[in-house]
């Protein structure tokens, strides 16, 4: 009889990391993750979170969600379908298409939810969805669940997605998905040139901007903003509210007809419990605040350039980018781990990604700047980078 449990008992991976102090998950903070954070009791520098904007710790952000708790309780116990819509859903969802420039926007309650109900919702096994090769997991699965045909092209690579779509039938129904800021190492997407060859193969687009919302575009739309693209561009734009809107919680934001659909259809938004109160009005908060917050995004720009400049002279190797995602390439796991905890050690929070997020031999650092550090967090973060990265031999 074959034991199921057998691959848990072999799976020691995590004991042997702990016994060596190398272990980098699931690391408790005891304080608002904002620029500095507490961890077992040590004042630390946030360098992993994707609050870009800051705005978990903003007095109006907390006013409102407590607000909400008193005026609706701290759950909503139901589908949207069903018990679980308020007049703050409804809400949330207008606000944002106002913001984005679309019709209408369905609000899940997660992002997670929103790319794994979205492709099951709108494509059939005679239908093709079109994935560059390093989408987020949650873009994988949510093709994985639809029965569509699965086609992908090289990373950020017009030609190649020109070529795949070249060898599909004509009159297949198509749906390209991809990103508008990459999850990992931050860099954006050629979104005028991958919309234009998906529209001239006749294929609709979805843009999951997760970590373009709030930080690009003239007052934080996002990455087709940015590139000057709107609705007509963009068929389906997505995003989550765990990033720049401080929060939890996912929409998608397309025609009318479209989110009509998707309401009444996306398995993944019907046979789950609605965004709480305190969540949505937050959100709502964070919509406006998004918005007026150029003076932010300038900040948060500055202090960008200081602190890539800053790595670059020291002799780290990472990525360039206008997104707040800062990538540190080590290129060996061990090593990783070990600059991870050098890091954590003198005060810096990181976050370490291995296979399956980066292939094996790319192990990095993920790191990002948000509006609200200061010139010294990132300035006292580069010293310790320096310090850490010279007893590793990472860096000269
Ligand atoms: C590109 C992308 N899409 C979707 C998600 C999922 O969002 P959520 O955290 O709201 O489930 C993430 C989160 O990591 C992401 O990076």
């Amino acid at each position: 009889m074959t034991d199921l449990f057998k691959k848990a008992r072999k799976f020691t991976d995590p004991q042997t990391y702990k016994q060596m102090g190398l272990y980098p998950y699931f690391v408790p903070f005891s304080a608002t993750i904002g620029p500095r954070t507490m961890i077992r009791g040590k004042e630390t520098i946030m360098l992993g979170s994707n609050n870009y904007m800051g705005l978990t710790s903003h007095p109006e952000m907390l006013k409102a969600a407590k607000d909400a708790i008193d005026n609706f309780g701290t759950g909503c116990t139901g589908s949207r379908l069903l018990n679980g819509t308020l007049d703050l859903h409804n809400e949330l969802e207008a606000g944002l298409s106002k913001f984005l420039g679309y019709e209408d926007t369905i609000a899940f309650t997660t992002g997670y939810q929103v790319n794994v109900g979205i492709v099951e919702a709108l494509t059939t096994k005679k239908d093709y969805v079109i994935s560059d090769e390093l989408n987020h997991a949650s873009i994988i699965d949510g093709i994985r669940l639809s029965k569509a045909n699965r086609v992908i092209y090289k990373h950020n690579d017009p030609q190649d997605l020109e070529r795949v779509l070249s060898e599909l039938p004509k009159n297949a129904g198509k749906l390209l998905i991809t990103e508008g800021v990459f999850s990992i190492e931050g860099d954006l997407n050629p979104l005028k040139e991958i919309c234009k060859i998906a529209h001239d193969y006749d294929t609709k687009v979805m843009i999951d901007d997760a970590h373009g919302t709030g930080v690009l575009g003239d007052h934080g739309e996002g990455t087709p903003n940015h590139f000057g693209l709107g609705k007509d561009d963009v068929d389906i734009l997505s995003g989550t509210f765990s990033k720049s809107f401080a929060s939890i919680g996912g929409f998608a934001a397309a025609s009318e007809e479209v989110i009509n659909y998707i309401k009444h259809t996306a398995r993944s938004f019907l046979f789950s419990a609605s965004m709480p109160p305190a969540s949505c009005a937050s959100v709502i908060k964070a919509t406006e605040l998004i918005q007026k917050g150029d003076h932010m995004r300038d900040n948060l720009r500055k202090l960008l350039k200081r602190y890539r400049s800053g790595l670059v002279s020291l002799g780290f190797n990472t990525v360039p980018s206008e997104s707040a995602i800062v990538p540190i390439i080590v290129g060996e796991l061990e090593k990783n781990f070990r600059l991870w905890r050098g890091l954590l050690d003198n005060g810096v929070y990181t976050n370490p990604y291995m296979m399956p997020a980066v292939p094996v031999g790319h192990e990095l650092l993920r790191t990002s700047i948000i509006a609200t550090h200061s010139e010294k967090d990132v300035d006292d973060a580069l010293e310790i980078f320096a310090k850490v990265g010279r007893e590793l031999e990472i860096i000269p």
